[in-house]
């Protein structure tokens, strides 16, 4: 069999850690990259000579999008821009891999899902943190009942981005702020773990001089069960900044025992902690999972996209389309509550 060709759209610095991430796999390879400005698809080509020495650089995504050779696209420019090249790639019969946040809002999340339904090609929200080794573990751990029935979660997610280098990450014209770069990744996660329509919602914003959400916590309280004496309550919260550097951690506490994982979103180590006979939770892990790191981590939902197309499917069961755009409409509502608007939402 051939190998599986990725093109890139939107070759900027996560297109560089991706294009790393597909070098580690056997039947996966960079076919293309296609830019706005050929110099940059050039320098990007050229980049990674060594490793993808057939890859052509296009200086248009027409050019990509009507290549036979190309399986599928990755989209990889900005916030503002996700929506657009996604239907236009979807429109040539192109499998979309889109970056995260998937959109601006769920508004865009549906237009492009419907445009993929009507052109019967693969979508899916490029949310890598679901698909790293550390991530399935805890699930498997989950899913196996180690900690019984997950009642609680916990992250904490922040990092120095209000920079010069990073100025689009607080430019409310490009799509910027906390929730949409750092935020969807704790809610993608609460999601897998208690679905992704919460009953009530607490949270507090701050926000940047330029008026995006420099940060902001969270309290997710999801549909409670009655139980002998009481309600079987579900939470989580999260604290998010761009402007200060958190553990990144995630906390999934159940009714037996706990997991933590530490970088959860791009998957470092997994701890499983039980309680001992007295009822308190040991200070040592029970186990403890910390695979070795290959390369950048993004192989993984690459090798995901690979799979899915190859098999005919239209989205991943790991990453449903329909649940990328309940995130969305999450966000919107977590906007909303803030009064952040993005411009491109009041042209329309
Ligand atoms: N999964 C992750 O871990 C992760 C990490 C960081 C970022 N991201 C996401 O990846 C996407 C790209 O982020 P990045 O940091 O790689 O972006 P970037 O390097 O700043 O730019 C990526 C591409 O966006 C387009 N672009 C950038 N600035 C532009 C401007 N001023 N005007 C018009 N187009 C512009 C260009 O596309 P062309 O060259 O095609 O014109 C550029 O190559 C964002 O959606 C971000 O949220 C994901």
């Amino acid at each position: 069999m051939s190998a599986f060709r990725f093109g890139i759209a939107g070759p900027g610095a996560i297109a560089h850690r991706f294009a790393l991430g597909l070098a580690e796999l056997p039947e996966v390879t960079l076919g293309a990259v296609a830019s706005n400005s050929k110099e940059r698809a050039d320098a990007f080509i050229s980049d990674h000579i060594s490793l993808f020495p057939d890859a052509v650089p296009y200086g248009s995504y027409a050019q990509l999008a009507t290549d036979p050779d190309i399986d599928a696209v990755y989209i990889s420019n900005l916030n503002t821009q996700h929506a657009e090249t996604a239907e236009f790639f979807l429109s040539h019969g192109k499998p979309v891999l889109c970056e995260k946040p998937f959109a601006l809002n769920a508004t865009q999340a549906e237009r492009m899902i419907q445009c993929a339904r009507n052109h019967d090609v693969f979508l899916m929200e490029a949310m890598w943190t679901r698909f790293l080794p550390v991530t399935r573990k805890a699930l498997e751990w989950i899913r196996e009942g180690r900690i019984g029935s997950p009642v609680r979660a916990y992250s904490d997610f922040g990092m120095t981005l209000m920079t010069e280098e990073n100025r689009r990450t607080v430019a409310l014209e490009k799509g910027g702020g906390a929730l949409l770069d750092l935020g969807v990744y704790p809610i993608s996660f609460f999601s897998m773990l208690f679905g992704s329509e919460p009953q009530e919602i607490l949270t507090t914003v701050t926000r940047a001089v330029t008026g995006v959400d420099a940060s902001f916590e969270i309290i997710f309280r999801y549909e409670e069960q009655d139980r002998p004496f009481g309600k079987d309550v579900k939470t989580a919260c999260a604290s998010v900044s761009i402007d200060n550097a958190f553990s990144n951690s995630m906390r999934i506490a159940g009714t037996k025992g706990y997991i933590e994982i530490k970088d959860f979103w791009m998957g470092r180590s997994a701890m499983f902690f039980e309680k001992d006979p007295d009822g308190f939770f040991r200070s040592r892990p029970t186990e403890v999972f910390e695979p070795e790191y290959h390369s950048t981590g993004y192989q993984y939902e690459a090798a995901e996209v690979a799979e899915c197309v190859r098999a005919g499917k239209k989205e991943s069961p790991v990453m449903p389309l329909s649940e990328t755009h309940a995130i969305m409409a999450l966000m919107d509502r977590l906007r909303s509550s803030w009064g952040i608007v993005f411009p491109q939402e009041l042209l329309v």
